[in-house]
């Protein structure tokens, strides 16, 4: 089963590419092109499971899955919580965030598999196309220093050199080529653009890390 998004999808599309090449799970989404080359929608994979919000209340309430009861997967919820490859995909997803200035990463936008899989979903706040160096430096810093998602960043106990080592591990999938291949889904006139604000954003990357781990 397939989700159809029309808002956003450009971003869903880029976050699934651009994910995936960092080992995020993402939902496999595909971009629907028009005559113009220009991404008008993008089906992405239905996951099973629940949302991360629903599990942790206990209740799903999301998507009309009114008041359906939710166990966490495997146990407890703090056994959960401390699954090492589940606090894995959540560093990678902040990585992924960074890079696209995607502020809105809740417990909502994230499902949770049967098995206990963590799925980042929801990537529509992301700005792939943002051109603006100081907008895109500002954004990042904000996602690295001052996540909006404490909570979760607490239970799952993470820090920002916690960031930076799993960058060091999984930022060299992000080539050039591999970037190409991604900008191939929007028209030719504007994949250079494109594909310059991601390269500008991956070597600034290591800067703002650094700085955020300097701050006090
Ligand atoms: N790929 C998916 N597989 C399973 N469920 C999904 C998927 N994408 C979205 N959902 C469900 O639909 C809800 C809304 O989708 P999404 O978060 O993408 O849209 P939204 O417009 O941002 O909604 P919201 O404002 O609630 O975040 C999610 O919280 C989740 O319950
Ligand atoms: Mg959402």
């Amino acid at each position: 089963m397939f989700k159809e998004s029309f808002e956003g999808a450009a971003e869903e599309v880029v976050a699934f590419e651009l994910g995936r090449l960092l080992g995020l799970n993402v939902p496999y989404t595909e971009a629907i092109r028009g005559a113009d080359g220009q991404v008008q929608a993008a089906l992405m994979r239905w996951v099973p499971g629940a949302c991360l919000n629903a599990v942790i209340e206990g209740i799903d309430r999301n998507c009309q899955r009114d008041g359906r009861e939710v166990r966490s997967p495997g146990g407890s919820l703090e056994a959960w919580f401390g699954r090492p490859e589940v606090r894995d995909q959540y560093i990678r997803d902040r990585i992924l965030s960074a890079i696209l200035g995607d502020h809105d990463r809740r417990d909502m936008n994230y499902m949770v598999t049967p098995d206990g899989r963590l799925v980042a979903i929801d990537h529509g706040a992301a700005e792939p196309f943002e051109e603006n160096l100081a907008a895109v430096e500002a954004k990042m810093r904000d996602r690295l220093a001052n996540p909006r998602s404490r909570t979760l960043d607490r239970r799952m106990q993470v820090r920002p050199e916690d960031v930076e080592a799993l960058w060091g591990r999984v930022g060299s999938q992000l080539t050039d080529g591999a970037l190409d291949r991604i900008v191939a889904n929007f028209p030719p006139a504007d994949r250079a653009r494109i594909l310059e604000t991601w390269k500008r954003r991956i070597a600034l990357l290591p800067r703002v890390m650094r700085d955020v781990l300097a701050a006090p």
